[in-house]
């Protein structure tokens, strides 16, 4: 993982987050539209790649990481490192049913794996316990089968075709896209070792992406707890993410609280902090151990400005207000000029 990231610019000098420092290695970044969470973004996963430190992987939903929509001066660095997954053409390649090898040399057992498969499967589209069954009779078929090997994840959907009842008929209909593009295959693990792998997702639909995500995800989780990250690092980004699961009980929730000791890194970017209708997201949001706060909308700006620092409310509101593109307030564990700073501080991109 990389330890320090240059960031910004503050009056006093070049300004770096220091993630052995800061209670956990996650950035979590928001403000209104065109404040500059993107470019910030994108600065950030830049540096890590250049530092050569672990590997990235860009969730990038909305088309932010195309060749035009990187800002220029990282467009270089970016591109070179770049692994390109086109999701939508060429699927993705995942291992999914082969049990790992754990670093005390045991194998991941057969069973763990189904349950595995179950329960991201049965969380990312909500099935009742009922549902679930039939979803983990499923799966344990396909295992025993090992029609996952040639078939992909639409050896699933075969499965379930042999059990002809509305129940399963409801898990296909759920899955139905998934199934249709047939978008998870076997093969070699698509993560390529320090670079910036670029999953193209925007040509699926919201609800489509966020299965994607949460499966990738856990499968992640799955290789993180065998150690696989635990040397270099994984860096995982997601820009306007604000529709993923954000429960205490989701994955992305579990990394947040747990992933710093399997090598798992987050950058989150979302545009509003949460409202009261989004109080997971905020939770998890706060959770970040770094903290990079662009010009909020004006209905947040008293609960940001209270959040950076409740003895001086007041100020941080109005450097709130007068934050240009390109500016925010960065909370975390930082140096700056070489000298250790525990707070917040307004810098430039
Ligand atoms: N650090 C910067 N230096 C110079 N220009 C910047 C900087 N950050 C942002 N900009 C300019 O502002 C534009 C919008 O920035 P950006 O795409 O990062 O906004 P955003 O906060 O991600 O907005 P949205 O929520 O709509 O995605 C950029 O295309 C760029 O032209
Ligand atoms: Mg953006």
């Amino acid at each position: 993982m990389c330890n320090l990231i240059e960031i910004g610019i503050h009056i006093d000098g070049k300004v770096m987050l220091d993630m052995d420092k800061s209670s956990n290695p996650h950035i979590a970044i928001s403000g209104r539209s065109g404040a500059g969470k993107s470019v910030a973004g994108q600065k950030i996963i830049r540096n890590i790649a250049v530092n050569g430190a672990g590997s990235i992987i860009v969730f990038d939903m909305h088309r932010l990481f195309s060749d035009e929509n990187i800002f220029p001066e990282y467009r270089n660095d970016i591109k070179e490192k770049s692994h390109d997954i086109k999701a939508n053409s060429a699927g993705i390649s995942i291992p999914l049913f082969s049990p790992l090898m754990y670093t005390d040399g045991n194998a991941e057992e057969m069973l763990d794996v189904i349950t595995s498969i179950t329960n991201v499967l049965s969380s990312a589209i909500r099935l009742g316990a009922r549902q679930r069954e039939y979803l983990y009779e499923a799966v344990a078929f396909v295992a025993e089968e090992k029609s996952y090997e040639k078939y992909g994840l639409a050896s699933l959907d075969r499965a379930l075709n042999m059990v002809n009842d509305e129940k399963a008929a409801s898990i296909q209909d759920k899955l139905r896209y998934i199934f249709k593009k047939n978008i998870f295959h076997n093969g070699p693990n698509f993560i390529e070792d320090h670079k910036i792998n670029i999953l193209r997702l925007s040509k699926f639909s919201e609800s489509t992406q966020a299965l994607i995500v949460e499966i990738i995800l856990a499968y992640i989780w799955r290789l993180a707890n065998a150690g696989v990250f635990m040397e270099n690092g994984l860096c995982l980004f997601l820009d306007e993410c604000q529709n993923l699961n954000w429960e205490k009980t989701g994955i992305i929730s579990t990394i947040l609280s747990e992933g710093r000791k399997l090598g798992l890194q987050l950058v989150l970017i979302t545009q509003a902090l949460g409202g009261s209708s989004k109080a997971d997201l905020t939770r998890c949001l706060l959770q970040a151990g770094n903290q990079l706060f662009f010009s909020p909308p004006e209905n947040e700006i008293a609960m940001v400005g209270k959040l950076i620092g409740e003895k001086r409310q007041a100020y941080w509101q109005m450097r709130l207000k007068t934050l240009k593109v390109g500016e925010c307030v960065v909370n975390g564990s930082l140096i700056i000029n070489e000298a250790a700073y525990n707070g917040a501080l307004k810098i430039k991109i």
